[in-house]
């Protein structure tokens, strides 16, 4: 926690507003929405905002769904929620992220079997924005429209601009791992205020106008609490201190293993900021002389918690036999990733004893 969060929370506590209205969730929509410049509605999840965003699209039964497959299942899962069915893209190397020539070549094979998918989800993984100029503009001439999953990327910049910011919607995670935390809690954002609309509507259980409890449309109870938002607030305000901090511990590690071959930090595109929300490395097990199972074990044992890179959608038992194209890269990167401890809160000491284990 930053500092003002008990203040904020406080507020909450002392005006009675503890519910899933009140003025910390006006505020914090506010907050964040001057941040990166677009309308906002606050939620429980972020995965409650990707199924809102998704039914937007007017994601259905039937469709399909591009998704990045090197991604967090909670990502991935809305699509299956309204009864489409995902199609994994691999990603590239140089980003970990989608890979636009993937993306085109399955867009011209689509369009050939004449379907197209309904939308794209690319993720902006572990604080990295993908390439999203040329990505942005096959999903135009195709007629897609991209929900832009930054969940794990708030703080980090494409071309000066925010990520969340770059598709037609976009959505943050605060869930208590991330760069900044509600405890547990998503936005949705989108340069198209009747869109938010719609979603704050569906949010709060889709009622219609009137004294009445009178529903036309399926609603769900996704808001995020005043209480929450309070946290929320303060932890705004520390945003950008705590992306200098993820990226001062990846830069750490990066420098302390400079002597050491076969380990290499995640790429940082030139073309914007990585928050590194995650200090991700990659294990070439015959230079570096074990694997990185070996590491991962290694580090347990020394009380260390390492885990792999997410593992790809297209390997998840859940999504057997899914259309996918490519994968290869993907694989690789979850055999041979590992993410090494990265919270804000390592203490330098902290930071220096995984270093040596390492
Ligand atoms: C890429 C990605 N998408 C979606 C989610 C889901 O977010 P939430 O836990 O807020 O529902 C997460 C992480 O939690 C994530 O890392």
């Amino acid at each position: 926690m930053g500092g003002a969060e008990e203040s904020y929370v406080r507020q909450a506590f002392v005006s009675n507003w503890l519910s899933t209205v009140g003025p910390n969730v006006d505020a914090f929509e506010r907050e964040l929405g001057n941040r990166v410049g677009l309308t906002t509605v606050a939620l429980g999840s972020c995965t409650a905002a990707i199924h809102l965003g998704l039914r937007l699209f007017n994601v259905g039964p039937e469709d399909e769904v591009f998704s990045s497959t090197l991604t967090f299942i909670g990502g991935c899962n809305p699509i299956r929620y309204l009864g489409a069915e995902p199609v994994f893209l691999d990603c590239n190397y140089s980003t970990w992220n989608l890979d636009p020539n993937i993306l085109e070549d399955a867009l011209r094979r689509s369009a050939q079997r004449k379907k197209l998918p309904r939308a794209l989800v690319v993720v902006d993984l572990y604080g990295q924005c993908p390439d999203m100029d040329p990505i942005m503009a096959l999903c135009c001439q195709y007629g897609v429209p991209v929900l832009e999953d930054a969940a794990e990327a708030l703080g980090s910049t494409y071309k000066d601009r925010p990520a969340g910011t770059l598709g037609d919607i976009g959505v943050f995670s605060f869930n208590g791992n991330k760069v900044i935390t509600t405890t547990g809690g998503g936005m949705l954002v989108s340069r198209n205020a009747a869109w938010v609309e719609k979603a704050r509507f569906w949010s709060q259980q889709a009622r219609d106008p009137g004294l009445a409890y009178e529903h036309s449309e399926m609603g769900y109870n996704y808001r995020m609490s005043n209480v929450l938002a309070g946290i929320g607030r303060g932890q705004l305000e520390v945003l950008d201190l705590r992306v200098q901090q993820r990226r001062a511990i990846a830069f750490r590690y990066r420098d302390a293993f400079l002597d050491l071959s076969g380990i290499s930090l995640m790429p940082q595109a030139s073309y914007g900021l990585h928050t590194n929300w995650l200090s991700c490395f990659l294990i070439d097990e015959k230079e570096f002389g074990v694997s990185r199972d070996a590491l991962i074990r290694t580090l347990d044992e020394a009380n260390v918690e390492s885990r792999p890179v997410w593992k790809p959608m297209h390997l998840q038992p859940l999504y057997a036999g899914c259309e996918r194209y490519g994968g290869e890269v993907a694989e690789d990167l979850f055999r041979r990733g590992i993410c090494l401890p990265s919270s804000s809160s390592l203490t330098e000491e902290e930071q220096l004893y995984v270093i040596n284990c390492v």
